[in-house]
């Protein structure tokens, strides 16, 4: 079982996200060099896109193999490839596009140009999951997990008290996000719990309530965040404001 999640707070969201793009660049590394390849699941948002763009600027960006780098999304926004408000298109343009990546190992959830609904989605997903897996498990061993949290504590597409929290699989399709679009397409609490690393990547003064209750026990359904651990490590990587509830 993973002890107690270790809370690390930097001063301001600018170093969160530099430290967090150079504490990346080394899992990544440390991934490769002790099974030759890395698998990283992205978040969307803001903090996801920060640290890509961090790790883009970065000297350590030299230090990983991207050739051999597997690319997955935790949550998708179920709109057409190339959208701009799709976790995919910010990523790229945040950092993908710029790397030697292998094609085959960038794996995005398809959109509704390629899926006929976000069940149809999550489906493929699943399937591409289980490929990739071996070993009898229907998802890899990701080496880490990033998560965005929002203010309401929801990660991926998760959302307090929506009926995507009990879905059972390892992906799910989402309708009736509370947060806009409404279609989405996620990963699972067992796909997520599928991470030998855990990170939440939180930053800001709205974030601090949902941060407080993730960390203090909150039930699942209040507070998504506080459902996923990683089984080696759960890490949270917060700036100070997010960080502004939690006992010193
Ligand atoms: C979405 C967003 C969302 C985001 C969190 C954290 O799909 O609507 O991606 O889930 O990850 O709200 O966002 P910030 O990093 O911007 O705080």
């Amino acid at each position: 079982m993973p002890g107690r999640p270790l809370v690390v707070v930097h001063r301001d969201k600018a170093l969160l996200a530099e430290a967090s793009a150079a504490r990346l660049a080394t899992a990544i590394v440390d991934a490769q060099a002790a099974r030759g390849e890395a698998d990283i699941v992205l978040t969307g948002g803001s903090m996801g896109s920060a640290i890509l763009e961090a790790l883009g600027r970065s000297p350590l960006r030299d230090a990983v193999d991207w050739g051999a780098v597997t690319i997955w999304w935790g949550d998708e926004r179920f709109l057409p490839a190339g959208d701009q408000d799709r976790n995919e298109t910010q990523a790229r343009i945040a950092l993908l596009d710029l790397l030697p990546l292998d094609p085959a190992r960038v794996h995005p959830m398809a959109g509704s140009d390629q899926a006929g609904s976000p069940e149809e989605a999550a489906a493929s997903y699943a399937d591409q999951l289980a490929a990739a897996a071996g070993g009898g498990y229907s998802v890899p061993a990701f080496d880490v997990v990033m998560l965005g949290v929002g203010p309401d504590g929801h990660i991926a597409s998760l959302f307090p008290g929506h009926p995507a929290l009990s879905a059972t699989g390892s992906t799910v399709g989402v309708h009736e996000s509370p947060k806009p679009p409404p279609e989405r397409v996620s990963l699972t609490f067992d796909a997520l719990g599928r991470g030998v690393q855990v990170w939440f990547l939180v930053a800001g003064q709205d974030k601090a309530d949902a941060v407080e209750r993730s960390l203090g026990g909150a039930p699942r359904d209040a507070a998504p965040a506080g459902s996923v651990e990683g089984t080696s490590a759960t890490i949270w990587l917060l700036d100070a404001e997010a960080a502004g509830r939690l006992p010193a």
